[in-house]
């Protein structure tokens, strides 16, 4: 596990976008997996640049996102499918049968996984997976919990993180549950890229990098991975 501090934010989303241009450039019809949140808005504006001045392109890439809520409507101002539109799809030449993200108002929730699933494996797996972490250490979804997930899933939220992120619904009620890659899916990725800014995430990070690989810190099993890059700010990075 590599581990690399920023004094500055745009730093860190320059140095992320440095990574993502070189898996693109490398391989211009890389599969990515891509995560929401407040984490990657400043890479994704800075990937947005990089696609105007020419220096990528998204025309021959494939996207899967880690995770969606269930029971929001696809077009609600929180789902992750309008956050993806209005970081990144929307203002790069992506093409929109190329993008996916799981169904969370699917009929058969266990069907979209697996489906979702096959889909991630029919595209020979994810090259470069882009995630944040929870104040809990959760990566995608994958709760704190007795035992680490396998492929995608349908996950009942945790407290902790309703709590975290019900400030995004000031207008609805959060949802309860989301469907998720599983950590099995997460590891699969050729090579990871993990961003954390902020005193919030200073435990969970330092769980995830000095702590036990445990499922109570889905985030360490990171450290088993061989190719992962956490790019961390000092107040994230304080507890290391
Ligand atoms: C959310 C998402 C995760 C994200 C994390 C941190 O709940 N499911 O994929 O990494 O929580 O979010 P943020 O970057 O907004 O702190």
């Amino acid at each position: 596990m590599e581990i690399r501090i920023f004094t500055d934010a745009a730093a860190l989303a320059e140095a992320a976008a440095d990574i993502f241009e070189a898996t693109i450039t490398e391989k211009p019809n890389a599969v990515l997996g891509l995560a929401t949140g407040a984490s990657p808005v400043l890479t994704y504006k800075a990937l947005i640049e990089r696609c105007r001045a020419g220096i990528i392109s998204f025309k021959d890439i494939t996207t899967f996102n880690l995770d969606e809520y269930c029971d929001l409507p696809q077009n609600d101002k929180n789902s992750y499918y309008t956050f993806m539109q209005e970081n990144l799809f929307s203002q790069v030449d992506i093409l929109p049968e190329n993008i996916h993200i799981e169904n969370g108002n699917a009929d058969d929730f266990d069907k979209e996984a697996a489906a979702y699933d096959e889909k991630i494996a029919a595209a020979g797996y994810i090259d470069l997976q882009l995630l944040g972490i929870g104040n809990n250490g959760h990566i995608g979804f994958n709760e704190p919990a007795d035992t680490f997930t396998e492929g995608t899933f349908r996950v009942k939220l945790t407290e902790s993180t309703i709590r975290a992120n019900s400030r995004y619904f000031t207008d609805s009620e959060m949802p309860r549950y989301a469907l998720t890659m599983g950590t099995g899916s997460i590891m699969k990725a050729k090579k990871i890229l993990l961003i954390a800014t902020g005193a919030a995430k200073a435990e969970a990070v330092y769980n995830a990098v000095k702590g036990p690989v445990t499922p109570h810190c889905p985030a360490s099993i990171l450290q088993t991975h061989p190719d992962t890059v956490f790019l961390l700010d000092e107040a994230a990075a304080a507890l290391l």
